[in-house]
Parts: C-alpha cells; sequence; structure tokens
C-alpha cells in the first residue's frame, strides 16, 4: 500500500532528498505533535492478535510506519488509510507468521512481531534483526522471556524459529528495562494460560498505551507505567480503535530547535507530562516551558547554558534526546557532560557535529562537550532518525548553509520535519539530493 503524498514534502516513498538549512529569525508559531512512532509500531504488531478490523488515529507520515503496513501486508492482513492520518488493519482468520530479512532488516521494531504471532498462531518465524549504528543491539531477553513463557526457539540460517502448542504464564525477570522486550512478553502473554509477571519491566509511556490497547481488545494487563506488570492471560481477544500517545522524541525535536535559534512556540497535542525530566534539564539549560491545555509551550530569551545530562531508562532522559542535547550543548555558554548509559555506541553522528565546528571530546560512554556561540554550515550525514533531526536543528544556529544527506533516516521517524521548522520560520527547504 502506497501512501497519500505528503503536500509539504517528499512523500515516504519520495526519491532521496537533502535537507539545506539556514540560520534565520527566531521560531514563532504552533506546531502539531503526531502520535508516537515507538507506539504505533507495537500497536500494528499488536493487532495481528486478533481477527477483525482494527482503527489506529494520528498516525504520523513516516516510512518506519510504512515498513510494518508492508510487514503486516505479508501476513495477510490489509491496511487502507480511512483519511487524514486513520490506518485501518483489517486482521483475517488466518494469518502467515513469517517476517522477511527484506523487511526485518530495514526496521529493527519488526521484532515486536515475534511475540504476538507466537500467541496467535503458535508458531513463529522472524528474521534477526541485526546490529544497527548503536552497536549490536541484541534480542537475548526477548527470546529467553519467550522461552520462559514455554515456547520452543532455534535460531539458525539468520532467522528465529519459535513454536510453542500452549504458552504458559510464569515469572518474567528482567536484566535490564528494556522497551521491546517488556512489549513482546506483554503481548505473548495475552495468549499464555494463567498470570505472568514481569519484573523490572520497562515503564515508558509507550509501554503503557500498548498495554491499554491490549486492555481495550479484551486482555488483563495489569500495572504497565510500574516496573511490575501482571498480565492474566488466555481471554478473548478483539479488534479496537485507538488513538496512541503522541510522540515524546518529537517534541523534544522542536524544543531542541527553539532552544538553538531562539523564540517562541506552541506544541500543540504534545504530552509534557512524558517530558518532565527533559524539560527539568532544559530549564537549567535556559529555555523555559509551561505545560498549556492540550500541549506544551516553550521559549528560549537567551543563550543557552551549558549542562550534565544522563541517559537513562524511563522515567531518565531517555537516549533518543541524546543527539539533541549534544546539538544544544555545542551551541551554549560553558561546558556539557552528556553520559549515554542506554546504548553502546549512540555517539557515531558526533563527527558530523565536529564537521560544523563543535568542539565535542567522546570518551567511553561520556561526550564532553565545550559550547560554541556559531557553527558552521557544511554537508554532513545523518547517520540514524534522531541524529539526523539533530543536525537539522544544528543547522539553525550554524553560519551559513548546512546540507543534510541521507535524509531517509529523518523520514523514517519524522513527519514533515522540514514544513513544520519553516511554518515556525526556519529558513530550511528539501533540495535533490547532492
Ligand atoms: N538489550 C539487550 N538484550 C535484549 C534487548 C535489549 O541487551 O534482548 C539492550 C540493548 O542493546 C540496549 C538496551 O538493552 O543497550 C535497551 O534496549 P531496549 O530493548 O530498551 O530498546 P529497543 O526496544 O530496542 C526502543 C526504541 C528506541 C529507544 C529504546 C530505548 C522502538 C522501536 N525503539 O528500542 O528508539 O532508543 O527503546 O528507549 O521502540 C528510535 O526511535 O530512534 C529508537 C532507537
Amino acid at each position: 500500500m502506497i501512501r497519500p503524498e505528503d503536500a509539504a514534502g517528499p512523500g515516504t516513498g519520495a526519491p532521496p532528498a537533502d535537507i539545506l538549512v539556514r540560520p534565520g529569525a527566531p521560531l514563532r508559531g504552533e506546531v502539531q505533535i503526531g502520535g508516537a512512532k515507538n507506539s504505533i509500531l507495537k500497536l500494528l504488531a499488536a493487532t495481528t492478535l486478533a481477527e477483525g478490523r482494527f482503527t489506529l488515529r494520528r498516525v504520523p507520515r513516516i516510512s518506519d510506519v510504512d515498513t510494518m503496513v508492508e510487514l503486516l501486508e505479508s501476513f495477510g492482513c490489509r491496511l487502507s488509510y480511512g483519511g487524514g492520518d486513520v490506518l485501518h488493519v483489517d486482521v483475517p482468520e488466518r494469518i502467515r507468521p513469517h517476517a522477511s530479512y527484506d523487511l526485518v532488516s530495514r526496521m529493527r521494531a519488526s521484532i515486536a512481531v515475534l511475540g504476538p504471532l507466537l500467541a496467535r498462531c503458535g508458531e513463529a518465524v522472524v528474521a534477526l534483526p541485526g546490529g544497527d549504528d548503536f552497536g549490536s543491539r541484541p534480542i537475548d531477553m526477548h527470546l529467553a522471556a519467550l522461552e520462559r513463557l514455554g515456547a520452543d526457539i532455534e535460531v539458525s540460517h539468520g532467522y528465529v524459529h519459535a513454536r510453542a502448542d500452549v504458552l504458559k504464564g510464569e515469572e518474567v525477570p528482567l536484566a535490564w528495562p528494556s522497551v521491546g522486550a517488556t512489549e513482546n512478553i506483554m503481548m505473548a502473554a495475552t495468549a499464555a494460560e494463567g498470570r505472568t509477571v514481569i519484573d523490572n519491566a520497562a515503564r515508558e509511556p509507550e509501554i503503557a498505551d500498548l498495554a491499554a490497547f491490549l486492555n481495550r481488545m479484551g486482555a488483563e494487563v495489569l500495572g504497565a507505567g510500574s516496573p511490575t506488570i501482571t498480565i492474566n492471560g488466555g481471554g478473548p481477544l478483539g479488534p479496537v480503535d485507538h488513538t496512541p500517545v503522541s510522540d515524546r522524541i518529537e517534541t523534544a525535536v522542536y524544543l531542541a530547535a527553539v532552544g538553538i535559534a531562539g523564540g517562541e512556540i506552541t506544541l500543540r497535542g504534545a504530552q509534557p507530562g512524558h517530558l518532565r525530566m527533559l524539560c527539568d534539564k532544559l530549564g537549567e539549560m535556559n529555555l523555559r516551558t509551561s505545560t498549556i491545555k492540550g500541549g506544551l509551550w516553550a521559549m528560549s530569551p537567551h543563550r543557552l547554558r551549558a549542562t550534565e545530562i544522563v541517559t537513562l531508562p524511563y522515567p531518565g532522559v531517555a537516549t533518543d534526546y541524546q543527539p539533541l542535547v549534544v546539538a544544544m550543548l555545542s551551541l551554549a555558554d560553558g561546558v556539557g557532560l552528556v553520559t549515554e548509559n542506554v546504548f553502546a555506541n549512540r555517539f557515531r553522528y558526533v563527527g558530523e557535529l565536529i564537521r560544523m565546528g563543535a568542539d565535542i571530546r567522546v570518551e567511553g560512554r561520556c561526550a564532553i562537550v565545550r559550547g560554541r556561540e556559531r557553527l558552521s554550515g557544511a554537508p554532513v550525514r545523518a547517520t540514524d532518525i534522531r541524529a539526523g533531526a539533530a543536525l537539522v536543528v544544528a543547522g539553525l544556529g550554524a553560519e551559513g548553509e548546512t546540507i543534510v544527506r541521507d535524509t531517509h533516516h529523518i523520514r523514517r521517524g519524522h513527519e514533515d520535519l522540514v514544513g513544520n521548522l519553516r511554518s515556525l520560520g526556519a529558513d530550511i527547504s528539501w533540495s535533490p539530493a547532492g
């Protein structure tokens, strides 16, 4: 299924294009924040748990959603847009529980189908996602947890083969509160006989959203948002109509943009309660934020000030904000320190910021950032979704023109970044790839 074309810029299936950005006037205006990518991808995976027509609202036009749509179509589901940001999923009585390497290798989040396929079909064959720009990214916790629920798992020829005639509820302690493992266990456990208890579960807002979705489907998922999640499995499940939580990382992109360019913006649909720790840190950096009805207001009256930030699982400052924070610190007054605790190798993009004149030294899991008054525009490459967005916002604080290449990474997760920044007054445009 091809998405409707995005009027404000290249659609998700469009030819490669670069983003050109120059410094300009302070930002002013409003941006509408859409549904969270990291929720919607898992909600789409969860639709495979039951037959019937599901409706998801507030679905952003990003290519990771397109990939998940293709994956569900490859199982035999039919997907259609119902106008605007509404996506319908028709799940047939029988689905083909096979996720090919071609699709899984495009998007690591595809591993989210493993738990629900196993639950629905009693078997699943899912390609191993492999590593990516943040390091090796194993799925050992997903597999060990499914084995605990009674699945036979074999990994061979690049695929996970999972099989279970019956899944049985169990205690599942996690060594680390992995987002993806928590989600796979929750979805698989809806079909398990008896009670599953996940200990040290991830607490991200997207986990609570998935729990709400599963509960509306008829499941019994208790305690999501806390470190202990209990799933009483085995009940019948049916389709639902659901509006996901808003994208907190998307929200953070515009906070970083106004922090760097200055100005005053309103982020409609943002859920400030999900960004509390980040907003506290941004406050230390001189950015003012306030919760308003239906969103978040932000103002940057002065030059940013350096601070220290440590990334942690929710409710800590998310690792996904890290490149945005480093971009801000590159232009802040003073020396900032960023410690990355979630991924072993999430500073790869730093070399691109250094090409723009940033003064950053990476030592193991820490980045020491000496702020500069101005960066200098340069051609740079997006290395992943969030790093790409960080380079774009860094361009708002760089003399001359910044050309961001490999923007397919940005289109994986950020809907109409160029159009939105332009509507706030930024000097930014698309250009055919150089
Ligand atoms: N880990 C293991 N074994 C496992 C699973 C995870 O060692 O079986 C490790 C990872 O290697 C990593 C840490 O645990 O060091 C955390 O990984 P987690 O499983 O929590 O992350 P994820 O589910 O793979 C999701 C988001 C990421 C986000 C992280 C952390 C999606 C699709 N992805 O990944 O988002 O950074 O949680 O919050 O939900 C993005 O959107 O750009 C993105 C990368």
